[in-house]
């Protein structure tokens, strides 16, 4: 097959010419003329109680009017009714360096738990196709969410295969998240219409709920950063982080899980916020002092324990591995250095009698086109494989007591496979 090697930035990208190709339709086509009220790269996340509550967002054009969302309880016919309820979305003008676009985003509340809704979007003059979403049932039943490690790229065709194969493969799966480093240039237009355009047909039907990267930090002037503004507008997530970091940070609960978030950016952000992980030590420390919740798992981009040859994280380290071992964090998934591995339980610094003892931290492989060269497990890692061949991802089973693990190649062939059992 034709292909091309190079290397940038220290990365080795190995991309076959026939997939750069065809991964340029979808950049070229966001070019074309679209009519203003056009929705397009509808989104869904939870910004409230995912039982309840769904927040829906699309972009269109700019200026465009008020968009709104049509939606019903699904019933087996399939269409939607003429009584379907509607909710007005809010507006907001997106200044990117495409130009104008208007980000349009409502909550819809009031939702029976355990119930599929079908809905669409747009207003009087365009409207979406109809999708459909779930929330989440009432008590604690057992659930899978999706964790996809870094998706940038030159191009966005492997996050698409990877991201779809995943879903097809785990259609009941109750939401996914990319632990950061969703796009190469988290401030490029283009990056985002190839990344959106890519998860169509997944992101519109199970919620995503992301945390950023150095690289959402990143602009198209090469070395200026900036806040991730593209990412906040474009992902409504639920606002109860520490002040000024408001969607980069947060929690939600689903099921028996209490999830935290958080931006371990404090490099890249360093003009903005000199002290963003201390405002979230804060945070953190209240947060999950407040959860009654059996598991824990938190999400964090950059992995307090990396691989031998990656650059260590030592910031992020001292300020959040003490709070997650005072306050029993079962795992820590990562993004970053684009190996799949997996830490024995560590306390204190050390390996732990079990996972009752301490936290496991994951970083989640790559699901883009960037493979990294060189790699090495560290003395803390118990399991190491660098996806260099073919991307990555994995499935996270909450039954009980019982919390599953398994990695898969593209291909389906694994990985990894593991669990914990939480003791009664
Ligand atoms: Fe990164």
């Amino acid at each position: 097959m034709l292909g091309m090697k190079r290397v940038v930035r220290g990365w080795t990208i190995v991309t076959p010419l026939i997939i750069m190709l065809a991964c340029l339709a979808p950049v070229l086509s966001s070019a074309a003329p679209l009519a203003a009220s056009a929705p397009q790269h509808m989104t869904l996340t939870w910004s409230s109680d995912p039982h309840t509550t769904q927040t829906i967002a699309w972009q269109t054009s700019a200026p465009c009017p008020a968009g709104r969302v049509q939606y019903a309880e699904a019933t087996a016919g399939g269409g939607l009714p003429t009584n379907a309820a509607t909710a007005i979305a809010t507006g907001e003008v997106l200044l990117t360096d495409g130009g104008k676009v208007m980000i349009h985003s409502v909550t819809i509340t009031g939702l029976k738990p355990g119930t599929r809704y079908i809905y669409r979007v747009g207003g009087e003059t365009a409207w979406s196709e109809l999708r459909s979403f779930k929330t989440a049932p009432d008590g604690i039943r057992p659930f899978k969410f999706l964790v996809f490690g870094d998706t940038q790229g030159y191009t966005y065709d492997v996050w698409r295969t990877v991201l779809r194969r995943a879903y097809e493969t785990n259609a009941d799966a109750s939401f996914f998240t990319v632990v950061g480093d969703l796009v190469e240039v988290g401030q490029d237009h283009d990056q985002w219409d190839a990344w959106l355009g890519a998860a169509a047909g997944v992101i519109d039907a199970i919620p995503v709920m992301p945390l950023t990267g150095n690289h959402e930090y990143y602009t198209p002037l090469w070395g200026e950063r900036s806040l991730p503004t593209m990412f906040t507008a474009r992902f409504k997530l639920p606002a109860n982080g520490p002040e000024g970091l408001r969607g980069q940070a947060y929690s939600f609960d689903y099921g028996g899980v209490h999830f935290v978030v958080l931006d371990s950016q404090a490099r890249e952000g360093a003009r903005f916020m000199p002290d963003m992980l201390e405002r979230q030590k804060a945070w953190l420390e209240k947060d999950l002092a407040a959860t009654d919740k059996r598991w824990k798992v938190a999400f964090i981009h950059k992995p307090p324990y990396n691989s031998k040859t990656a650059r260590g994280n030592d910031d992020v380290k001292a300020a959040f591995v003490p709070i997650f071992e005072r306050h029993r964090v079962d795992i820590v998934f990562s993004g970053h250095e684009h190996v799949y591995a997996r830490t024995y339980p560590l306390y204190g610094e050390a390996v732990a009698a079990g996972p009752a003892e301490g936290t496991i931290y994951v970083t989640a492989g790559r699901s883009g086109d960037k493979a990294r060269g060189k790699a090495r497990a560290g003395d803390w890692h118990e399991v190491y494989h660098n996806p260099r061949e073919e991307p990555n991802y994995i499935v996270v089973k909450v039954a009980g007591d019982v919390l599953s693990v398994e990695v898969f190649k593209l291909c389906g062939d694994l990985i990894d496979s593991w669990q914990i059992e939480k003791e009664r």
